[in-house]
């Protein structure tokens, strides 16, 4: 993509209201796109046949995709469980691995679970005026633990890219589940520890 003023910009990220005044994409993921990624699949199809509904939506300033730029936006969770298990992105590893990324949490209450290839794992809570910093190779996945929507701004290097592949196959093998009204981390019966390549 040709940016015709290619000229330093700014933009508000507006707090407590977390939201964006500038952006040019605009991202929705309904619970259709989650399909196999919850563990109670019957909650999930009972969900899904009472409405579609609108899980996460990701505000983006378009950037071109090379090495140099940095990619950034605003995630937007909504509240809610399927089962009883959070309403969760799709989560991702970067295709290039080694590729970081700077989560600065606005608003609500969460986690970040992740993962590495090598099947090490970790879990961070996410909350107002916390950053995340998630190292090159780790997967990353957020979840709303709470009853707001949680609002994440992120940062990413252009040329990162998106493996959802790998995960949609057996997931993280974290869930984060709600009991006795307060989240709880699991482990993910379908997780296997991924083959050597
Ligand atoms: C980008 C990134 C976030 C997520 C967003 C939605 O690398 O990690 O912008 O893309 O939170 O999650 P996914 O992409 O997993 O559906
Ligand atoms: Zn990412």
């Amino acid at each position: 993509m040709q940016h015709a003023k290619d000229v330093p910009f700014t933009f508000e990220v507006s707090v407590p209201e977390a939201t964006m005044s500038r952006y040019d994409n605009h991202l929705t993921r309904r619970l259709s796109s989650m399909k196999g990624q919850y563990a109670d699949r019957e909650a999930y199809a009972a969900m899904l046949e009472q409405e579609d509904m609108l899980l996460y939506e990701v505000y983006e300033t378009k950037r071109p995709e090379v090495a140099g730029e940095l990619l950034h936006g605003l995630s937007i969770l909504h509240p809610g469980k399927v089962g009883r298990e959070y309403f969760m992105t799709k989560g991702h590893f970067h295709t290039v691995l080694e590729t970081a990324e700077v989560y600065y949490c606005l608003k609500g209450e969460g986690m970040m679970v992740m993962e590495t290839p090598e099947g090490d794992w970790a879990v961070e809570e996410l909350r107002p005026g916390r950053v995340l910093y998630v190292p090159p190779r780790w997967a990353h996945r957020s979840v709303n633990t709470g009853t707001e929507d949680l609002v994440t701004f992120f940062v990413y290097p252009g040329h990162s890219g998106h493996d959802y592949g790998t995960i949609e196959t057996q997931g993280f093998c974290k869930l984060v589940i709600e009991e006795n009204g307060r989240p709880k981390i699991v482990d993910n019966p379908r997780w296997r520890p991924r083959e050597k390549t």
